[in-house]
């Protein structure tokens, strides 16, 4: 179902000091950066090969991110797994059992389609499944 690890979600409350621990300490490049209104976050990407570290900053306290960071402080928030077809594998989830936040697809982060697992249903872990979008050279950066 999943082609790879495609990130790691990690909930800061300072994100310029998480670039530089990041970037500066850990020597992952920074790749991306954008603000998501509709998950309340502003989210950077580093690279680490193929994969990523998305460092997620909430917009307010009454976030997703902004109330994990209330309750467990800043740390891991999530592990994201790359798969070709997010529909499919929502289904997938859904027919072996597997509790779904996002019964469908919706944007994420550089015009990826996503959909998280409850973490009731993965040992505690919030999950996400990835489609990156297709590749448009004319307008990466
Ligand atoms: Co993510």
């Amino acid at each position: 179902m999943f082609d790879s690890i495609d990130h790691v979600g990690v909930a800061v409350d300072d994100l310029e000091a998480a670039v530089a621990l990041y970037s500066d300490k850990l020597g992952m490049p920074v790749q991306h950066r954008e603000t998501v209104e509709e998950q309340g976050v502003e989210a950077v990407l580093l690279g680490v090969g193929e994969s990523h570290v998305e460092l997620l900053s909430p917009l307010g306290d009454e976030t997703p991110v902004g109330r994990f960071l209330a309750k467990k402080g800043p740390g891991m928030h999530h592990t994201a797994y790359k798969c070709a077809d997010v529909a499919g594998a929502i289904e997938q989830c859904r027919s072996r059992g597997l509790r779904m936040i996002d019964e469908h697809p919706r944007r994420g982060i550089r015009d990826s389609l996503v959909a998280f697992v409850h973490p009731s249903s993965t040992g505690g872990v919030l999950t996400e499944l990835v489609q990156p979008a297709a590749p448009r050279p004319e307008t990466d950066h």
